[in-house]
């Protein structure tokens, strides 16, 4: 299996765009996606190269979400069943796992990795298939143990959508690297949960304490990454010893990836900076990455 797999989700036009006549110049065929009408530059194809150019991109998945009638529609469930059983089969065995949604403001990101009540997304799905686990994997576990954690790096400072705090002002954490284990963040609340419906509980509160601003492209759409990670250990018998199988999950609801415009105020760009640097970052980590990773284009 690839370590990373790439997929692309095509959503529906939003109602600013309807308005504004736009048209969905990207078409899906299988595993790939074409793009219409792209302004190609002139210097390099010579002023008579036709503006009607399609380019072909391939992907592990395509998915296309337009309307519901159609019989290639790519509903939540249809995406679930692709990337999240695969997220949840490599937990099973004991793999960490990074699933992100990286994109321009406004393309679907946290519809996809978190959805709205009507229209559940991957995050929750993948929640509540930890709890309800069916799977053939042999070595069913004696028991397992759930913790999740939520924070968000809003320039550059990492803060903790779970925790309960009287301070008025948010604090900063620190992240940390631990000689044996890795990357941690210092002071993280871990929250220990034994159903699906305590998961969710939690995820609305993190949710809600998303900083968010108004940007040029969308009203409200989040300038901060999110990371939801979930501890998942199985307590198992090896050679009839207790031992333990522990994975980490890391669902990611990365921020806009649009170039920032000279136009926008000051805050904006110092946002759409720091923003462009930690997913130059991580394209650099994706690079040089050697554990399983699915990783969510749109
Ligand atoms: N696949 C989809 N089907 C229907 N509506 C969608 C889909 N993807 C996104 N949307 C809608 O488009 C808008 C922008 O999506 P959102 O997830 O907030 O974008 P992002 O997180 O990338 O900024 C939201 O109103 C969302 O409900
Ligand atoms: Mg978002």
């Amino acid at each position: 299996m690839a370590n990373v797999k790439v997929a692309v989700r095509v959503r529906p036009l939003s109602k600013r765009e309807n308005a504004e006549e736009g048209r969905i110049i990207v078409e899906v065929d299988n595993k790939v996606a074409k793009v219409r009408n792209i302004k190609v530059d002139n210097r390099l194809d010579g002023p008579w190269d036709s503006r009607e150019k399609i380019v072909a991109f391939s992907f592990d998945y395509c998915y296309w979400s337009i309307d519901p009638e159609d019989p290639k529609y790519a509903s939540q469930e249809v995406v679930f069943q692709d990337l999240g059983t695969s997220v949840l089969s490599g937990a099973f065995k004991g793999y960490n796992i990074c699933l992100f949604a990286y994109g321009q403001t406004g393309s679907g990101k946290t519809y996809t990795m978190m959805g709205t009540p009507a229209s559940v997304g991957l995050t929750p799905r993948i929640c509540e298939g930890l709890f309800s686990r069916q799977d053939d994997y042999s070595e069913q576990p004696a028991s397992c143990r759930v913790e999740v954690s939520f924070l968000e790096i809003y320039n550059e400072r990492v803060r903790d959508l779970l925790k309960q705090s009287d301070h008025k002002k948010p604090y900063t954490l620190r992240v940390r690297e631990h000689p044996e284990t890795g990357p941690y963040v210092q002071g993280l609340s871990q929250h220990l949960v034994t159903d699906y419906k305590q998961v969710v509980g939690l995820l609305e509160e993190g949710i809600a304490k998303r900083i968010t601003a108004a940007t040029h492209i969308h009203d409200a759409s989040s300038r901060s990454h999110a990371i939801f990670t979930i501890h998942y250990t199985q307590a198992i018998l090896e050679n009839n010893l207790p031992s333990e199988i522990a994975s980490k999950i890391n669902l990611v609801d990365l921020a806009g990836s649009e170039r920032a415009d000279p136009s926008y105020c000051k805050d904006r760009i110092t946002e759409g900076a720091n923003i462009n640097k930690s997913l130059v970052t991580l394209g650099i980590v994706i690079s040089t990455l050697d554990a399983v990773c699915c990783m969510f284009v749109f």
